[in-house]
């Protein structure tokens, strides 16, 4: 098992300081921002600026991933300008579904060619809820395979500007339906797509406690890692999506009693029932935990 990428950090791709800490911040992933972060009269000199930086970068941790306009803007044209410098991957914005990232794939095809990279190594993150269509087709994902496909995430902020809504939250301040729906879903769509379901942002970049909250929920849920915005966010999504001790030591203890008891599906434990499922995730867990290593 590969370690999943915990933590996604945005930079803004036209800055240079920003640029700087983040190679520094200890995230799994940086990605550099073409789109909503930088303002439109800077856009050609983001561009240029994460082309340096992937090529000053060769050594890839943090991965280095590039967010490119949308598609029906200058993404191809983005692409086109950053593939030569070899990202990890794209992410990609306000997407509508698998047929766009397979164009996506046919233009990495061919970018992939023309500079002398490995087919097939630029992967593919989608933001997949920013628009009313994309999340109906949410499903899409688990019958059509893309092959870049390395997680799916979820936004917070564009869905409800698509659809003319005051804003995102219930009366309760909680996710309104629409969006806990959106994002349920795409963490369905992306384990049907054996991909990384990645959670959201949390904008109050100064809460600690309701990251580690956040993170715990969503880890909780089956997500496997986080988008944030701020260094300060890193440390805490990456602690919050590895296994915990108390976590460790239970799965070691059903790993045991199965092993003490071949041939029985399934066993009393402290008044509880343990069976495959519970087996199988505690060997999840403890390979899990393998993966990330000390890291
Ligand atoms: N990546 C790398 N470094 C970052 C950073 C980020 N996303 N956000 C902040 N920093 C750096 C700052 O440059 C600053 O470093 P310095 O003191 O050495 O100059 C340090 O971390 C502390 O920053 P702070 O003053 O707390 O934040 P800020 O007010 O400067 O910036 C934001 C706040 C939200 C503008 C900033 O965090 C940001 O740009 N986030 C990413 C936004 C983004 O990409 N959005 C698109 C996806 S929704
Ligand atoms: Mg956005």
């Amino acid at each position: 098992m590969s370690a999943p990428l915990r933590s996604w950090l945005f930079v803004p791709g036209d800055s240079e300081r920003k640029l700087q800490k983040g190679a520094e911040s200890g995230a799994d992933a940086l990605i550099l921002d073409l789109e909503d972060s930088v303002a439109p009269d800077r856009k050609p000199l983001a561009r240029e600026m994460v082309v340096d930086y992937l090529r000053a970068h060769p050594v890839r941790r943090p991965k280095l991933y590039v967010r490119i306009n949308p598609l029906d803007s200058t993404g191809l044209a983005d692409a086109a300008a950053v593939v030569r410098a070899a990202p990890d991957g794209l992410v990609i914005p306000k997407v509508n579904g698998p047929d766009e990232l397979l164009r996506v794939g046919h233009w990495l095809d061919a970018l992939e060619a023309r500079d002398g990279l490995e087919p097939g190594s630029t992967l593919l993150l989608p933001v997949a809820t920013e628009t009313p269509a994309a999340v109906l087709r949410l499903a899409e994902y688990a019958t059509v395979p893309v092959p870049r496909l390395i997680g799916l995430t979820w936004g917070q902020e564009d869905l409800p500007a698509a659809i003319g809504a005051q804003g995102n939250l219930d009366a309760s301040g909680a996710f309104a339906l629409t969006y806990r729906m959106a994002r349920s879903a795409c963490l369905l769509a992306a384990h049907a797509a054996g991909a990384q379901p990645i959670d959201t942002l949390e904008q109050d970049f100064r809460n600690e406690p309701a990251l580690v909250a956040a993170c715990a929920a969503a880890r909780r849920e089956g997500f496997t890692g986080k988008i944030a915005i701020h260094p300060a966010q890193v440390g805490p999504i990456n602690a919050g999506f590895r296994p915990t001790p108390e976590e460790i030591a239970f799965a070691r203890k059903v790993i045991d009693l199965f092993a003490a008891h071949p041939g029985i599906g399934t066993i009393g434990f402290e008044g509880r029932m343990l069976d495959m499922p519970h087996l199988k995730q505690a060997q999840r867990v403890l390979a899990l935990d393998a993966a990330f290593g000390e890291g």
